[in-house]
Parts: C-alpha cells; sequence; structure tokens
C-alpha cells in the first residue's frame, strides 16, 4: 500500500508526537521534510527522521518554495502562528493536518476554511479525543441510534493541578493576549467540539458562558508570600510551589525548560534555577503575570432543543473527564479515563418503568500513548484517509471543526460582555 509522506511544520512538542508515527510505522508513513523557525529543534527534527540538510527549512516560504512534494504538511506551530502558516501551505496547494486551535477569531477560521476550499486542500483538525476508543465507542453508540436523538450532554473537565500549573498559570498559555487562546480555546476547544459532534448533526443556536480567574489572583496568596518561590516562606507549604512543581517533580519537562533553548536532557539543575528566577516558572502563582480564567462553564442550546453544559476547573486533584449524555430511549454516562461507560436503554418490560444497563469497556487508551491513545489513532486513521479517501466517524475536516470554534468564540464572548450569544449570528 501506498506509503502516505508528510512534511512537518512546527518540530515542537505536538509536531514531533504526530510525526513519530513514522518511526513506529515505517510502511505507512515517512518524513520528507521539516520547516521549524528555531535552528535547534529543525536541527533535532532532521535528525530524528533522517533526513539530508537539504530537507529541513526555516520558515514556510522557504518550504513552499522548495516545491517538497507530500500528501500532507502537519502544522504544529503555536496557535498564533496557525493562521499565516496554513494560509501560505493552502495557497500553495497543501493538504493540512493542523493543530487545534485552528485560530482564535471567526475571520481567519472562516478564511482557513475558504481558502481550503477555494485551493481543493483537505485540512484535518487535530481533534484527537475524537479518535480515542472511549469517545469512538460513544458517538458509534449514538450513531446506531441506541438511545435515541439526543436530549442532554453534561460535560465536565478538571484540568490536574501539575498540567493545569506549568501550562496556564506559568506557561505559554498564561496569557490571553500573548499566547491568542483563552482557557476555553486553548485546552477545551477539546470539549466544546465533541459535544458538537455528539450532539449528533445538530448545529449549535444559542451560547452563554460565565467563567472567572477566582483561584490565581494576589489577593488570594498567603500573607507574606514573595514574587519568587525560591525566598517564599510558605514554599514548603504551597500547593503550587514552583520548586515542588517544576523542580523537583518536573512532569512537563519539554514544556517548561523549552525557553532555555537547549536539549532538555542536557539542562541541569544549576541552569534551571537560573531560568526559574528569569521566568515566571519561578513566580509565585498567585502573580505569575496570567490572565487566563480558571473557572469557566459553558452552556449551549443546539438547533432541534438538545442542550450541552461543560464546566470547566483548574488544578484539581484528579484529572478527568466526565460525560452523562440523556437521549428519548436511553442514557449514557462514564468518565474518559476510566476508558468505561454505562449504556441504559430504557424498557417497557416487566410492570414497573425501568431500563437495561450495559457496560461498555473500550480498550485501555493509554496504552496507546498520549490522550487516551487519541495522539496515535488519529494518524492511524489519518493514513487510511489519505489512501482511501474515505473519511471515518471520527476525523475532523475543517467543515466540521468550525461549529465547534464559533462555539468557543460565542462563549468567550457572553464571558467577556455577559450576554447570550447567536452562534447564527457569528456564522452570518
Ligand atoms: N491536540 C492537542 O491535544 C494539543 C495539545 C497541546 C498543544 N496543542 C497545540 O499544538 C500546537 C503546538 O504546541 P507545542 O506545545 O508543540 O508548541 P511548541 O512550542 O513545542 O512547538 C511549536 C514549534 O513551532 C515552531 N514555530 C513557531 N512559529 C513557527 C513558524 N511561523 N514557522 C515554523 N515554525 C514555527 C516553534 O519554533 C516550535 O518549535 C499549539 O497550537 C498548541 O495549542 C494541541
Amino acid at each position: 500500500m501506498k506509503k502516505i509522506k508528510v512534511a512537518l511544520l512546527g518540530c515542537g512538542d505536538r509536531g514531533c508526537i504526530y510525526a513519530d508515527y513514522s518511526l513506529r510505522n515505517p510502511d505507512d508513513m515517512e518524513v520528507v521534510a521539516v520547516t521549524d523557525i528555531s535552528a535547534l529543534k529543525r536541527e533535532e527534527a532532521r535528525v530524528r527522521y533522517s533526513l539530508p540538510e537539504d530537507r529541513a527549512f526555516d520558515s514556510v516560504e522557504a518550504f513552499t518554495a522548495a516545491g517538497i512534494v507530500c500528501d500532507i504538511v502537519i502544522d504544529a506551530t503555536m496557535d498564533s502562528a496557525h493562521y499565516p502558516t496554513a494560509m501560505a501551505l493552502l495557497h500553495a496547494g497543501y493538504n493540512v493536518l493542523l493543530e487545534k486551535p485552528v485560530c482564535p477569531n471567526k475571520e481567519e477560521l472562516l478564511d482557513i476554511q475558504k481558502a481550503a476550499h477555494d485551493n481543493g486542500c483537505k485540512v484535518i483538525v487535530c481533534h484527537v479525543l475524537r479518535y480515542t476508543p472511549f469517545y469512538s465507542a460513544v458517538k458509534k453508540v449514538l450513531a446506531e441510534g441506541k438511545i435515541g436523538r439526543v436530549r442532554s450532554i453534561e460535560m465536565t473537565e478538571h484540568v490536574g493541578m501539575a498540567h493545569f500549573i506549568d501550562s496556564f498559570v506559568r506557561g505559554k498559555w498564561n496569557n490571553e493576549q500573548e499566547c491568542g487562546s483563552g482557557l476555553l480555546l486553548a485546552k477545551c476547544c477539546h470539549d466544546v467540539d465533541l459535544m458538537c459532534w455528539l450532539a449528533n448533526e445538530s448545529r449549535p443556536k444559542f451560547v452563554t458562558s460565565l467563567g472567572f480567574r477566582e483561584n490565581f489572583t494576589m489577593d488570594k496568596a498567603p500573607e507574606g508570600a514573595t514574587e519568587l518561590c525560591f525566598d517564599c516562606p510558605h514554599e514548603k507549604t504551597c500547593n503550587y510551589s514552583a520548586v515542588k512543581i517544576h523542580l523537583d517533580r518536573d512532569t512537563m519537562p519539554f514544556q517548561t525548560w523549552a525557553g532555555i533553548g537547549k536539549p532538555i536532557d542536557t539542562i541541569t539543575r544549576e541552569e534551571k534555577i537560573e531560568y526559574m528566577k528569569r521566568s515566571a516558572y519561578g513566580r509565585c502563582a498567585y502573580n505569575s503575570g496570567g490572565d487566563i480564567v480558571d473557572n469557566q462553564n459553558v452552556i449551549v442550546s443546539f438547533e432541534n432543543g438538545a442542550m450541552g453544559t461543560l464546566n470547566l476547573v483548574g488544578a484539581c486533584a484528579k484529572a478527568e473527564r466526565y460525560l452523562h449524555i440523556v437521549g428519548t430511549n436511553g442514557e449514557i454516562e462514564g468518565v474518559f479515563e476510566s476508558n468505561e461507560f454505562k449504556l441504559r436503554v430504557f424498557t417497557r418490560e416487566g410492570r414497573r418503568y425501568s431500563f437495561d444497563t450495559e457496560v461498555i469497556s473500550t480498550v485501555e487508551g493509554s496504552e496507546l500513548g498520549k490522550h487516551g491513545g487519541g495522539d496515535n489513532e488519529i494518524m492511524r486513521h489519518l493514513v487510511d484517509y489519505l489512501r482511501t479517501g474515505v473519511p471515518t466517524l471520527s476525523l475532523t475536516s475543517i467543515d466540521d471543526s468550525v461549529e465547534g470554534h464559533l462555539c468557543v468564540y460565542a462563549a468567550e464572548m457572553s464571558r467577556k460582555e455577559g450576554k447570550t450569544v447567536d452562534v447564527g449570528d457569528l456564522r452570518a
């Protein structure tokens, strides 16, 4: 079968996760070029994918000018670079696997959609949770009509402590202006996309949202807290101590230390401490310079009358995504991380009103890698799609992704302006 040729644009954490599929499945996919504005990242990726020097480029313009032939380009640059890079790729006629979020506003979103159509290019958006065994199985049950028409979708996302602090309190998504995305877009556009996908063919109509930065503010800091954790009297007791989270536990080194600009495994403890003292990674979590919300709720009503709610909380003890869907003939309830859900189907058997319960176990997604297996599965689906032209139930084209993104923009408008937003106005 045809080996799929991909080029990688943005050779950071996410880009290499996708491109590494070629290392595990060399008969299915190969990387034919890498592009990054960082010389270090570019060179690391060139070596990682065994490419000659003339297959590494320092800009999207240099890549498109070289006329490299490939089936698709993985665009895994940071959020604010998606629009210019994706537009350049589409105008040059390349198909694009584009990281989420597509972009921060509807004008750019609809521009990308139009450019994809005008140039006859495919844009697949990396909503990786759609490909996980858990959500794929939920979608299959809905598509088979087992619970009837969807009436209500209740979702929560509890973002775990270390992840939230590393990414959204001290990290590169902590400031809406600088990174171009608020918390809902940067983190939960996955969940809003899932809600729209699971609502089964009905489009979002009205959206309302409340959200606040209610915990990571100066007035919540313990008395006497200092600017840097190193000399703070609360360092040994504070849940958010930078020393504990970043230096001692060090759960996200690829992200925390990326700003040092050296291969991660060569960075010494002294260099880390020095970096923490000059970056947000050493600062008090209550005074980190971030402005992103840490607590948000979203309510969506769909055109067919169904309703969805999403409750998002940052810095929780246990990272968890809960899902409860009520349909006209039954219900689905489960927790993503548990890899199983309950399917309850109403029955008229017997004297009393009742329901049958089936527990549906999905394969241990984490065995397949990050995001409950979604990072691996998206590439498997993509390779199949590029070979056959037949999309799977999970495959997210730009047209599919637009509704979820419009919903996120509507929720952010609602949160900031204190009003309910008609998604139809955004579509127009
Ligand atoms: N799908 C998911 O679940 C998921 C999870 C985390 C992050 N993301 C998204 O993935 C994207 C990448 O995140 P990351 O953590 O890998 O970031 P990263 O900083 O590790 O990688 C981005 C890379 O792009 C390069 N780059 C930036 N601008 C460029 C340009 N104009 N041309 C070429 N290269 C450029 C940077 O030098 C860097 O190497 C972000 O949009 C992020 O929001 C998605």
